[in-house]
C-alpha cells in the first residue's frame, strides 16, 4: 500500500469558478490536501491570483485560467492547458454557479439562459472533458484507486424549492440528476461523480442574507445549527469526496447545510 503524506499528493484538481466564495475556500483545501489547483475564474483576474498567491505562500502549486464554463470553446482551451501543463487532471469540482434572482412572471429569458448556461451546461461541458479524460488515463494506483473524481456543486436547493430563484432552483434539481446519471454510467470504470449541497454559506452570492444583524437573525431561523456555514466547511467535505478515503462513495450529494434539511419550522411547531 502506497502511504501518502498528504490524502491528495501527486494529484490535479480543476475547480470552476475559484476566484472567490466557495470556490476559493475549495481551492486551497485541495490544494492543502496536496493537489495541484488549477484555479478557474471567469472575471475576477485579481481575486484568482489573491487565491493562487495564498495557496503557493502554503507550499502548493497551481495555475488561474480564465474560462467561462459556459462556452464549450473555453472548456476545452481549460482542459487542453492543464493536461499540456501537469499530464492529466484527477479531480473536477464543477463549483462555478450564480444567481439571477426574479419573481417567475417577471424572470427574462436571458436571466434563465445565464443561469442555467452556467450553472447546468457548465457543469455538463466540463464534466464531459474530465470524463474523456479519466478514460483514456484509467486508474493508475500511484495516484488515486480511482480513475477520475468529479464533485458538483449543487444546493440545498436540488430538493428545497425556492420562490423567486426559480431559475436556480432548477439547475440545481438538473444537477442532481446530470451527477447521478453520470455515475452510474461510469462508476464500472472506477469514475466518481458525487455532489455537495451546501445550505447558507457566507459568501458574496448571499451577501444580503448575512450582512446585517436582523437578516442574519432571520437566517438562522432555517439553520438548526445556529450559525451560517463557512467556505472551509465545504472545502473539508471536497477533500473527503476526492479523496480515496471516500472510494466506496459515488453518486450522492453530501449535505453541508447545518441541518437546513431538517425541516426546522418544525422545532417548535407541528
Ligand atoms: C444559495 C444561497 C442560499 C443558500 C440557502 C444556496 O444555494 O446560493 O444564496 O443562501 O442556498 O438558501
Amino acid at each position: 500500500m502506497i502511504v501518502k503524506t498528504k490524502k491528495l499528493q501527486g494529484q490535479v484538481a480543476i475547480v470552476t469558478g475559484a476566484s472567490s466564495g466557495i470556490g476559493a475556500g475549495v481551492a486551497k483545501a485541495l490544494a492543502s490536501a496536496g493537489a495541484a489547483v488549477v484555479v478557474n475564474y471567469s472575471s475576477s483576474a485579481d481575486k484568482a491570483e489573491e487565491v493562487l498567491k495564498e495557496i503557493k505562500g502554503e507550499g502548493g502549486d497551481g495555475f488561474t485560467i480564465k474560462a467561462d464554463v459556459s462556452k464549450e470553446e473555453d472548456v476545452l482551451r481549460m482542459f487542453s492547458e492543464t493536461i499540456k501543463r501537469y499530464g492529466t487532471v484527477d479531480i473536477l469540482v464543477n463549483n462555478a454557479g450564480l444567481q439571477k434572482d426574479a419573481k417567475f412572471h417577471e424572470m427574462s429569458l436571458e436571466q434563465w439562459d445565464h443561469v442555467i448556461g452556467i450553472n447546468l451546461t457548465g457543469q455538463f461541458l466540463c464534466a464531459r472533458e474530465a470524463i474523456k479524460e479519466f478514460i483514456k488515463r484509467g486508474v493508475s494506483p500511484e495516484r488515486s484507486l480511482s480513475a477520475g473524481k468529479i464533485i458538483c456543486m449543487s444546493s440545498v436547493h436540488e430538493v428545497i424549492p425556492w420562490a423567486g430563484h426559480a431559475n436556480y432552483a432548477a439547475s440545481k434539481g438538473g444537477v442532481m440528476m446530470l451527477m447521478k446519471t453520470i455515475a452510474q454510467e461510469y462508476a464500472p470504470l472506477k469514475i466518481r461523480v458525487n455532489s455537495i449541497g451546501p445550505g447558507a454559506i457566507r459568501t458574496p452570492i448571499n451577501y444580503a442574507a448575512w450582512q446585517t444583524p436582523q437578516a442574519y437573525n432571520q437566517l438562522l431561523k432555517l439553520i438548526p445549527a445556529k450559525r451560517i456555514g463557512e467556505a472551509e466547511d465545504v472545502g473539508r467535505a471536497a477533500v473527503w469526496l476526492a479523496s480515496d478515503d471516500s472510494e466506496y462513495v459515488n453518486g450522492i450529494t453530501l449535505f453541508v447545510d447545518g441541518g437546513m434539511l431538517l425541516y426546522p419550522g418544525f422545532e417548535d411547531n407541528g
